[in-house]
């Protein structure tokens, strides 16, 4: 089992990034430090961090500002000494990407490669160190109705996002056989939890079903994604960085994949009912909007190898995760709040006046 004592977390006030860290310090047994590089875009968000702030004053830092930054990103390394990476720092969002695809490439592509420079320049040579690489499975493109992403298949990038991610997955690859930095990397498909900004599938539809709003599906609402409870991913990089063979892909995926259509009468269902409301009260809220360019039609990930390699496994059933989704979104309106006040709100006034 490899063991760490400075964790570099970038991207860690987002999404998954905060999820990753409560979950390395609660439940791991890993007792060293954690430092959260940040650059707190729209996405990123230092209240979905307070308890682990007030919980772990000497052992979690938040160093604010942009993993495009050399001289920064090497000023964190050499005051912390760090000895692991798990990177997620990224622009993440489709639509955000076809709408303006020039800050994916420089965070996604140039932070990918900044980070992997600064680890080449402090570790040379170290093989008791280690960067994880999170990506995505979008890199492996559109499946059709059969057949599922393995680490084999070819990349075959749709979007400027997952383009810009397949980019990255590229150079870290790279770094690893020319240099011989010591790297891990998983691809995992769509998550859902706590903490997951509302410009994205399912917080999107639990807030306007909140405020009794129509809820947007894109095209025909045939498009399939593969749904894992964050703490499941959180859980599969984890076992990635202390077990995963250097140099190696692990594919993490739910194995549970949902129409969208489908998964937004369930999620009206499941909102329905822990507000009181008759089962099927949101059905009607439900409206068929044009669809995303490019909109990959499937995605599905064969995840046996980290399985089998590793023991991991997707342990969340999906009713009660999305029902734990739900009850947290309730209970957090005025997280909510905050978030949608910000420059995301500008964003979506600005490009998605008519949804
Ligand atoms: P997110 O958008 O919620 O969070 C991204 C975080 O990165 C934010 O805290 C933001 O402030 C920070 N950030 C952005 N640009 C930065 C920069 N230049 N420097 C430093 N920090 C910066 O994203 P997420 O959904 O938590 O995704 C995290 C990672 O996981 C990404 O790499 C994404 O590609 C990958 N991933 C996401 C999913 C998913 O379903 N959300 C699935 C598979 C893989
Ligand atoms: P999203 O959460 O943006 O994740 P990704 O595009 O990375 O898979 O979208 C999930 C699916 O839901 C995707 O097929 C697009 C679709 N979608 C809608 O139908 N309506 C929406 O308002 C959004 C945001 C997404």
């Amino acid at each position: 089992m490899r063991k760490f004592t400075n964790l570099l977390v970038t991207g860690g006030a987002g999404f998954i990034g905060s999820n990753f860290i409560r979950y390395v310090l609660n439940q791991t047994g890993f007792s060293g430090r954690i430092i959260n590089l940040d650059k707190l875009t729209y996405a990123g968000n230092l209240e979905n961090l307070a308890d682990v702030q007030q919980a772990f004053p000497e052992r979690y830092f938040l160093e604010h500002g942009d993993i495009c930054d050399k001289a920064f990103v090497d000023r964190v390394w050499s005051e912390y000494k760090v000895d692991a990476v798990a990177h997620f720092a990224a622009e993440s969002h489709v639509d955000r990407s076809i709408l303006g695809p020039g800050e994916f490439i420089r965070t996604n592509v140039e932070g990918t490669f900044t980070l992997l420079e600064v680890a080449r320049d402090h570790w040379k040579g170290r093989e008791d160190v280690l960067f994880h690489h999170v990506s995505t499975d979008e890199v492996y493109g559109s499946l059709g109705k059969t057949g599922y992403f393995t680490e084999q298949t070819p990349y075959d990038p749709r979007s400027p996002y997952s383009a810009s991610k397949a980019a990255s997955d590229h150079l870290v690859n790279a770094w690893f056989h020319t240099y011989h930095l010591p790297v891990t990397k998983s691809n995992c498909s769509n998550n859902y939890g706590p903490f997951h900004f509302p410009e994205k599938l399912i917080p999107l539809m639990i807030l306007k079903l909140q405020k009794g709003e129509t809820l947007p599906v894109y095209g025909d609402g045939k498009n399939v994604r593969d749904w894992l409870f964050v703490d499941d991913h959180a859980e599969a990089i984890w076992t990635v960085m202390t077990r995963g063979r250097p140099g190696e892909t692990y594919n993490v995926g739910g194995e549970n994949e949902w129409e969208n259509l489908k998964l937004v009468e369930v999620l009206c269902q499941t909102t329905a009912l822990a507000l009181g409301k008759d089962k099927d009260a949101f059905l009607p809220l439900i409206r068929f909007v044009p669809d995303r360019p490019g909109h990959d039609r499937r995605y599905a990930i064969d995840c046996s190898k980290i399985k089998k390699e590793l023991g991991w496994k997707p342990r969340t059933e999906f009713a009660q995760g999305l029902e734990k989704t739900v009850a947290w979104y309730l209970a957090h309106s005025e997280w909510v709040k905050n978030v949608v006040s910000g420059a995301y709100k500008t964003w979506m006034d600005r490009n998605y006046a008519s949804r």
